[in-house]
């Protein structure tokens, strides 16, 4: 069965965030919600919600033509259009008796074939198809996404016992591929597998926080960070959530969980956050929460909830003497014997236990438990990963000493670790007791694999190249936050003496990492330390190297591919531009930023753009138009903020693919690259039209009228002045004579020069590198 087109009922939180990451993949999709009593218009709910997920921020379109994608309408009207549908998803407000009465009304009206799934979060599949058609119970499966559903990489899927494989497989199949989620098969038991492990967790650093007297920043500050987990740790969480859904979470855990589940024991009520919570302070949403900043007088204070008084106070940033001690010893962190280090202690017996204790009850397996916490709760490590940290045997003592019982798993461990690699394959403790490999999907290659089974072909400080297979290459920046600097330069370099002609061992190189980001950019420490020093050759040095790698590597005997995944900024989108294929995960964050901290990009960022804006036969003809829009793009630091949206900035070229599973993104890079490297020849060189003088005047103009609107800023009409040099072509051009590449290179760096000697620039680069935010000077 194919997915050609699906429904979504219930236009609320997750219906809509479901219904536009639908859209998002090209599929039309038809959201439905009640007709609102009174309303004028019978479709007011779902046609509210297209426009609020059109304003909302993170945007739930990956660019907002797919919002014509979804069809509003009501369930009195509108609900035959549901027999044209292939999946219908069911987002309604979570009442069996409801959802109930909804499904008797669709499963006359849908489909032979088509299939239905709940959002459910709470309520098990077996109490949702009660009393409903055998027909419905065969089509029926629980979809379980997390909010935001097109950010957040968790769903959970579960069958019940009648449901054809075949329906599972499609959903499934689509959920993967195409809406890029990481399925993890859950049984059907209350709260499923990450909100069943994450609220307990919650529970349990709440209660030791009352118990052990940790103000909030202080248990964030122990939870968060040196666990693996973000660093809004379970206050900050429960912020970003919204307090009063805990008690919602809590009533429904309550009402399925079996008898003598931890949950229950660890189930506690606190008068201070029962007012929180009465009051409207709520969280982010609302008045503030655990957290708020305080705007009050003018400045902005953050404040912090006393847990005791139920009162505000100035948020500290404490750094416990339990963490500073233990660094990145978990162990460490749980013997310390101050009071954050017996907080640690106990909220990790707790939790990871009782994760423990839940396999295979929730998951056939702990890789389903690791993978669901990772996705659904952005831990770096997954319980079982976590329990191997501390080791399995020391685990099982501090279960004891903390008067716990020890899970059945830990005890048959009997001391072993929960992976282990062999022959360079990950491996898993099966529920058996006896280790099998981790196996990944087809179309799924990893980077971890592939470090975990072989050594780098070569590596320096920045950068590693490894083997992907075939006579694939892959370079990986190493450096912190994958800036680029030399030994980059130095790396991509060894690719190419490496790969040679790319007839020989080596057919392809694909450049793909799986840090947050791709790469942030050039280092600007490095280039802020060395221009205090004055040392300008040495950064001439760097211009030109980074020129002559990125030239280099565009008109290679063999093929280049670019695998980005998040930011791919500055010099990291340069390396797109010149890539004979891009294949970007969908949730790839790119643009030329060099402006914000007071250069232009010289790594043939300018020359690049000139060359797609002039390829690109929807502008109007003649030498301007291309110089314009690459100007625009360029000088107002543009960032595309997913790969649809850098395709219409030209970031990407619309050959360029995308995929939406960050886990299949190296697989289908390669599989690019060696399509490309079967009688690949390298592009010709293009030859330029620039306008030359005139051009610049025309521009100089336009950011006359930005810095008298108060749009530019003075520095910016500096930066805007040699941008605007750059990209007409200097004043020697003519208008009539064509310029070759290397000549608007040489502008780039002439350009970038001057400016990097700028004080205002410095200014720029310094203020960036402390606050992270640019300077409008
Ligand atoms: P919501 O309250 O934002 O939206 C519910 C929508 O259902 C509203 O638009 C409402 O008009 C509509 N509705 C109410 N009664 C209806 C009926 N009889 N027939 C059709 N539509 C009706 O709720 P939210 O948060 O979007 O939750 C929807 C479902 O998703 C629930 O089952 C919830 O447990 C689940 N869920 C919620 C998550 C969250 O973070 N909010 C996360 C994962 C699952």
């Amino acid at each position: 069965m194919e997915i050609k087109r699906a429904a979504v009922i219930g236009a609320g939180v997750m219906g809509s965030g479901i219904a536009a990451h639908i859209a998002n993949t090209g599929v039309p999709v038809l959201l439905l919600d009640i007709v609102k009593p009174g309303a004028a218009d019978r479709s007011a709910l779902a046609k509210g919600a297209v426009e609020r997920l059109l304003k909302a921020d993170p945007a739930p379109f990956m660019h907002p033509k797919n919002a014509r994608l979804v069809t509003p309408g009501n369930l009195d009207d509108d609900l035959g259009a549901l027999s044209e549908c292939d999946w219908i998803v069911e987002a309604i407000v979570e009442d069996p008796k409801l959802k109930a009465d909804l499904y008797t009304r669709i499963d006359a009206l849908r489909k032979d074939g088509s299939v239905v799934s709940s959002n459910t979060s709470t309520i098990p599949l077996a109490m949702l198809t009660q009393g409903q058609s055998e027909r419905f119970k065969r089509d029926f499966l629980v979809t379980h996404f997390f909010n935001p559903p097109r950010y957040m990489r968790l769903l959970e899927i579960v069958a019940g016992p009648e449901t054809r494989s075949d329906a599972l497989a499609a959903v499934a199949d689509f959920c993967d591929r195409r809406l890029g989620k990481g399925v993890v098969r859950c049984k059907d038991t209350p709260g499923f597998i990450a909100n069943r492990i994450g609220v307990t967790w919650i529970q349990s650093a709440v209660n030791a926080a009352f118990d052990l007297g940790l103000t909030v920043e202080e248990a964030d500050a122990v939870v968060g960070r040196p666990m693996g987990i973000p660093k809004t740790g379970v206050f900050g969480l429960m912020d970003l959530v919204g307090i009063d859904l805990m008690p919602h979470i809590a009533k429904s855990l309550l009402a399925t969980l079996p008898e003598g589940d931890l949950y229950r024991r660890l189930h506690r009520e606190f008068p201070v956050i029962q007012r929180m919570i009465a009051d409207g302070y709520t969280g982010r949403k609302g008045k503030g929460g655990f957290y708020r900043l305080n705007r009050e007088g003018g400045a902005k204070v953050k404040e912090a909830m006393d847990l005791v008084t139920g009162q505000y106070r100035p948020a500290e940033r404490p750094r416990p003497e339990s963490v500073a001690a233990a660094g990145r010893d978990l162990r460490a962190l749980a013997e310390h014997p101050d009071r954050t280090g017996r907080y640690a202690r106990r909220v990790l017996a707790e939790t990871l236990s009782y994760a423990a204790s839940l396999v295979p009850e929730i998951a056939d397996s702990i890789v389903a438990v690791d993978e669901a916490m990772r996705l659904g709760y952005a831990w770096k490590q997954g319980p079982f990963e976590l329990i191997d940290r501390l080791g399995t045997a020391w685990f099982a003592e501090l279960c004891r000493s903390e008067g716990l019982p020890v899970p059945a798993l830990v005890e048959q461990a009997a001391g072993r670790p929960f992976y282990r690699v062999e022959d360079g394959k990950l491996q898993y403790l099966t529920t058996g007791g006896v280790y099998d490999d981790v196996r990944r999907p087809d179309g799924v290659l990893l980077l971890s694999d592939v470090k975990r089974a072989s050594k780098p072909v070569w590596k320096n400080g920045s950068a590693a190249l490894w083997d992907i297979g075939d006579g694939v290459m892959c370079l990986e920046f190493t450096s912190k936050m994958n800036a680029l600097d030399g030994d980059t330069m130095a790396a991509y370099q060894k690719a190419m003496t490496l790969i040679g002609s790319g007839k020989g061992d080596w057919k392809a190189l694909v450049v793909h990492n799986e840090g947050d980001n791709f790469s942030v950019g050039a280092n600007l420490g490095l280039a802020m330390f060395v221009a205090n020093i004055a040392l300008w050759p040495a950064i001439e040095e760097m211009v030109e190297a980074g020129q002559r790698t990125y030239r280099a590597l565009k008109y290679a005997p063999f093929p280049v591919v670019a695998a980005p995944s998040g930011m791919a900024l500055g010099g990291g989108c340069e390396i797109l531009l010149h890539a004979d294929h891009v294949q970007a995960h969908a949730e790839t964050y790119t643009g030329l930023v060099e402006v914000g901290v007071g250069v232009i990009p010289g790594w043939g960022g300018c020359t690049e753009m000139l060359a797609r804006h002039a390829a690109n036969s929807r502008g109007p003809k003649g030498p301007m138009p291309p110089v314009a829009g690459a100007f625009e793009t360029i000088s107002l630091a543009k960032v595309a903020k997913s790969a649809a949206e850098a395709k219409d900035l030209l970031y990407l070229k619309a050959t360029d693919g995308i995929t939406m599973n960050r886990d299949r993104l190296l697989a289908d890079a390669k599989a690019k690259a060696l399509a490309l490297a079967d009688g690949y020849t390298p592009p010709e060189k293009p030859a330029y039209t620039l306008p030359g003088p005139g051009g610049k005047t025309a521009l100089d103009l336009f950011v006359q009228g930005f810095a008298l609107q108060g749009k530019a800023t003075p520095h910016d009409v500096v930066v805007c002045d040699h941008l605007a040099r750059v990209l007409t072509g200097g004043p020697k051009t003519d208008p009539m004579e064509p310029v070759g590449e290397d000549r608007i290179l040489k502008l780039e760096r002439e350009a970038f020069m001057a400016l990097v000697r700028h004080p205002a620039t410095m200014d720029r680069i310094e203020h960036m590198l402390t606050t992270g935010k640019p300077l409008r000077n």
